[in-house]
This record gives C-alpha cells, structure tokens and sequence, in this order.
C-alpha cells in the first residue's frame, strides 16, 4: 500500500509564526534559550539519524534492544488496533513493535506524528511500502499542542520513544502527560521511553561526540533561524558545549559565542557577550521510581518497566486509568 497523503495539524504559517514568537521570548531573556524543536529541518532530522549510529550516542542501542526483546510482550499485553507514534522521527525501531503487531495479526492503523515534514515522506513512505496491509496515516503536528486530534477508533496505543519526553522542561512534562491522559480512554496505553540516569562520564560524551556530528546539530538551529528569519547569525562563531546538571538529573546543549555579537532578527538586536551560552536543549535522565510517580500522576497506572541488559535506558508500559 502506498502511504496516504501527509495530514497537516501544523501549516507553514503555523510553523513560522511559531518560531518567531520562540526566537523572539528565547532570545530577549536574562539567560537566553531556544526550545529543541526547531532543530529538527531535513538537514537536523538527518544529522539526528547521524547521531544514533555514532559510538558515544548510547540509547538509541539501548533502547532498540528493549523493543527487541519485548516487543511480543508488548503486542500481546496491549491488543491494539491503532499505534499512534509522537516524534515519529524515521520510526526504525519502531518496525520492531510493527514486526511483533504483523505476526500477532490486528493492528491496523499506523499513525506517526512528528513537525519534521522531511522525516515523515521518507518514513511513511518506507513503512507503507514494507508493511502493505497497514494503513499509515502521517501527521505533521506539534506532541505539545495537538494531543487533542489525535485518532480514534479501536483500542490506542500511543509510543513516544528515543527519550524525547526528557527534552520537554519539568512543567511542559507535567501538562503534556496529563494532555495525553486526557485525548486517551481507559483501557488505551502508552508505551514511554526515557534515557536513565547514570554517571555523567557516559552522558557527557553521548552530547559531545569526538567526530563533532552533535555540534554540527546544536549549530543547526541558528541556521533554520537565519534561513527562516533572516536572521544573521554566525553558527561557526558558537562553540557547542553539553553540560551536566546534577541537580535537575539533565543534560543541558548551549551553544557559547567565542566572540561579542550583535545579531539581527526579526527587528531586534541581540547582543552576546564573549562566552555568554544561549541554551538549546535539556535532555533530561530519569529514575524508575520518578517516572511511575509522574505517569500516576497525570492518570496512568505503569503496568511493565523493562530495561537494556545495562540498564542504561528504561521503557515503561502504561494503561489509561
Ligand atoms: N523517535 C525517534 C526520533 C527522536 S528525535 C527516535 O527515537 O529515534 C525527536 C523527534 O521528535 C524528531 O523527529 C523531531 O522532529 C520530533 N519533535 C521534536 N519536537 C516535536 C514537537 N514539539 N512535536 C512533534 N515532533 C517533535
Ligand atoms: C531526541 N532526543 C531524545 C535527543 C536526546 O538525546 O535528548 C536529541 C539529541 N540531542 C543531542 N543529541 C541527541
């Protein structure tokens, strides 16, 4: 079956504006940031793939080898009709849950969602191609706003892998669980992924890689703001640094100018300091015992938490309540 044609949740326009008012609010603060989504053009989508093969970039392995062990398990405890997949990205391990769905029989609907239009042609049209009795309904949107429309029909399961949840800020973790809680029904369940935390001498170097494809990630925003804006910053003028932070258990991605700057964009000037650090991206580690708590809160009751051998990276199996 070849895939449908792309839903849009999010236009072109809805895209911009969004990243002006982000620029705009990032840039103006006291301690300037960027929210991590705006790396994520074609050019950030494939260095993202670059990433997950790079020898220091651990869990995305990690990760693959839960879903290969328990896939099955996954399949058989959740019967589901529908896989509705956030921050979809190329969905290559999720082919592992696709594989264990097709062998069980009933699944038939796969709905990835993701804000990079790039990553999308290319996965949906591999994914029909690969598995033709599943329908594939891809949906350019943003997993922060638009919980609210996602699909319905026959029981849901909806898989948020590759530790993306860490990306979002302690407040936006907390309402984008209880959003996704509430655009479920009981009885519908989320499968999570999260990166676990362990001695930063492993993190660090998984976000300051020694072949440089990180830093040429973390300096891709600027350039979608120069492209998308017109802005005029420097990219080769910021150092990338990863930094770990202890006491929020994250690791912080800042791009640091080598040099005073005045950039242009969007009618503002906006003035660095020689080593001033704009922060672009948290990735937060967790704690067993923290992500039940944050899924019962928000109204899910964890129902399987499996590990990699090295326990490095964690995936939970939750049910709506
Ligand atoms: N799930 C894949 C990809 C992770 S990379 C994996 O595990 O390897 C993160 C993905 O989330 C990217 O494809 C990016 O485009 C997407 N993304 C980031 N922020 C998003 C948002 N707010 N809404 C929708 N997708 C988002
Ligand atoms: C997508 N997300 C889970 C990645 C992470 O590890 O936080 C993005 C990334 N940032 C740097 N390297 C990879």
């Amino acid at each position: 079956m070849t895939a449908e044609p792309l839903e849009i949740y999010l236009e072109e326009g809805d895209l911009e504006r969004g990243l002006r008012d982000d620029v705009r609010a990032g840039l103006s603060a006291g301690s300037k940031w960027l929210p991590p989504k705006w790396f994520y053009d074609a050019r950030g989508s494939e260095l993202f793939e670059e990433i997950t093969r790079l020898p220091e970039y651990y869990p995305t392995r990690a990760e693959r080898a839960v879903l290969a062990a328990h896939a099955p398990d996954i399949a058989a405890l959740t019967g589901a009709k529908t896989l509705i997949e956030l921050g979809s990205g190329s969905s290559e391990k999720t082919r592992l849950l696709l594989d264990a769905f097709t062998r069980r029989g009933g699944l038939g609907t796969f709905v990835p969602l993701d804000v990079s239009v790039s990553a999308l042609r290319g996965s949906t049209a591999q994914i029909a191609a690969d598995y033709p009795r599943l329908r594939v309904r891809g949906i350019v949107g943003d997993f922060t706003r638009q919980l609210d429309r996602l699909p319905t029909g026959g029981r849901r399961l909806v898989v948020f892998l590759g530790g993306t949840i860490g990306n979002l800020l302690p407040a936006e973790r907390g309402d984008f669980l209880t959003a996704m809680r509430a655009a479920l029904e009981v009885g519908d369940w989320l499968l999570l992924g999260t990166d676990l935390v362990k001695d930063p001498s492993v993190i660090v170097p998984a976000y300051d890689d020694a072949a440089g494809v990180t830093a040429e990630f973390n300096r891709n925003v600027l350039h979608v703001i120069n492209r998308e804006l017109g802005a005029d910053f420097d990219p080769a003028a910021f150092a990338h640094v990863a930094v770990w932070d202890p006491e929020h258990e994250w690791i912080e991605m800042r791009l640091r100018a080598t040099r005073p700057m005045s950039v242009r964009v969007l009618g503002l000037t906006v003035d660095f300091a020689a080593g001033e650090d704009l922060r672009t991206e948290v990735s937060a580690k967790f704690r067993p015992e923290g992500i039940a708590a944050e899924l019962a809160t928000a109204g899910f009751a964890a129902a399987e938490f499996w590990t990699d051998p090295d326990a490095l990276f964690g995936v939970t199996l939750a049910r709506a309540r």
